[in-house]
């Protein structure tokens, strides 16, 4: 059991949540090279402080089995590895520890950003590091909606030579092509997330209610469960002006057969009358049916989750992440007592999860291509993939790895929602997401506080318009 299983009280932040966790409070093992993680310092060195190395911490103690210890080498090459935090029964930096034991030639410094859920933060820290054209970080992390904007730049190493054609085939196709820019491949899949429902399978039991399939079935049985007392919350979502409203967006739009793009890219579908109604829906989820609290416009994915592990909630929209910890009966109340579905569709529509997910990228400036990629290598590799869906939640990209009897024996919602991960709605692929999200965040975030979501709607259309035509 690792430090941080053991130590994690109900409630321990998670890799989606923006508070200390609770690992880095703890006195880590931490080995000899090892300094404490301190993101603020690597924010503001990443900011202002020119050339100042700043790096993450790595805690010692991860030897897990299939992992040798290989002795430590007097002259090792030094890389810097920068990501986004993740948490479940390990953390990020463990993992790279555990890189470092495995061999003697390569050193992996692991530079902490912030949360997923703080993705315009981890953006703009990893632009401000790669612009510089340094080569640190020599290896990093990217949401899948940044790998346009990065190859685009020229930030971004293209890895076809390293990884051929027949080792590419070894991924999920469509992450491939989510990976390649330009006929070039610029990223590697790390892992695959997608929107899916959380419910209370013995509340639903109890009621003899079926899993709903629509937005409306879904409401209906939030209401009742909410009117009888048996939850405090029918469905929880996340309505925050941040990147995973965008991603609960598509997912409504899309499964009312309306885009945030039209067909051409170069225009915004977000303003026609399927994606008015569906955020209509979203706004009624507060306003009309009330089966959500207003809280939700200012939760992002950690505190929607928590009153849901605590039992407090009869239907969550959240990524694959919240399996493990609802089934840890350190952190949740409903252990054995969740299900996990494709999320519901307007009548006449069909289910749609949003596509996320973080890939791999190196450095197109690093000046240690080959450690860089041997570390690369390590962490895409299957074993690496495996222990991470397990101790993380974070669902493997290469198919063998997903279907393996082992990841269905832990985690069984992964492979039973397969379709759902390998069908995911991808966000708007474009070179200029970054400013497409605050766009689409901003415009949908005024339409769910003021109702008027036509007009929030169609002034949001022309700000896209302009920043995509
Ligand atoms: C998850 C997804 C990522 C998305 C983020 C939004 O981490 O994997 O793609 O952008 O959530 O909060």
């Amino acid at each position: 059991m690792s430090k941080f299983e053991t130590d994690m009280p109900v409630g321990a932040p998670t890799r989606h949540d923006a508070a200390t966790p609770a690992c880095e409070a703890a006195p880590a093992a931490a080995s000899a090279v090892n300094a404490p993680t301190d993101r603020r310092r690597f924010l503001q060195g990443a900011g202002l402080m020119a050339g100042a190395a700043v790096f993450g911490g790595l805690s010692g103690g991860a030897m897990m089995a299939g992992f040798p210890s290989v002795a430590r080498a007097q002259s090792r090459t030094e890389i810097t590895f920068a990501s986004a935090r993740f948490f479940g029964k390990q953390t990020i930096a463990e993992i790279v520890d555990m890189y470092n034991q495995s061999q003697s030639k390569v050193q992996v410094k692991y530079i902490e950003l912030p949360p997923p859920s703080s993705s315009t933060e981890v953006h703009q820290a990893l632009v401000q590091q790669l612009a510089r054209r340094s080569g640190t970080p020599d290896v990093f992390t990217q949401d899948v909606v940044w790998i346009a904007e990065f190859a685009g730049a020229g930030w971004a190493l293209p890895l076809d030579e390293y990884f051929p054609a027949a080792e590419r085939s070894n991924f999920f196709p469509g992450l491939i092509e989510a990976c390649t820019y330009e006929g070039k491949l610029t990223a590697l899949p790390w892992f695959v997330d997608s929107g899916m429902l959380y419910y209370r399978k013995d509340l639903l039991e109890a009621a003899g209610a079926k899993v709903p399939e629509t937005w409306d079935e879904m409401a209906g049985i939030a209401a009742e469960m909410q009117k009888s007392g048996k939850v405090d919350f029918g469905y929880l979502w996340q309505g925050k002006q941040a990147e995973v409203l965008v991603c609960d967006v598509v997912e409504a739009i899309a499964s009312n057969g309306g885009s945030i793009l039209g067909a051409d890219g170069k225009s915004a579908a977000i303003n026609s009358d399927k994606a008015v109604q569906a955020v209509q829906f979203l706004h009624d989820t507060i306003n009309k049916t009330k089966i959500s609290p207003s809280d939700v416009l200012s939760w992002d994915e950690e505190p929607s989750r928590l009153p849901f592990t605590g039992g407090r909630a009869a239907f969550l929209r959240n990524w694959s992440y919240v399996y493990p910890i609802a089934q840890d009966p350190s952190g949740s109340s409903v252990v054995d007592k969740v299900g996990v579905a494709p999320l519901p569709h307007f009548a006449g529509g069909k289910s749609a999860a949003c596509l996320g997910g973080y890939q791999y990228g190196i450095n197109a400036n690093t000046k240690n291509r080959e450690a860089a990629v041997d570390f690369l290598t390590w962490m895409a590799s299957p074993d690496t993939q495996l222990h991470t869906a397990l101790q993380l939640g974070l669902a493997p990209t290469r198919p063998a790895v997903f279907d393996s009897a082992k990841l269905g024996a832990e985690q069984p919602f992964m492979q039973t929602l397969k379709p759902v991960f390998t069908g995911a709605t991808p966000r708007p692929v474009t070179a200029k997401y970054a400013q497409v999200t605050l766009a689409v965040q901003s415009g949908v975030s005024r339409a769910l506080v003021s109702g008027d979501i036509q007009k929030e709607l169609d002034a949001a259309a022309q700000r896209i318009t302009t920043i995509v035509a």
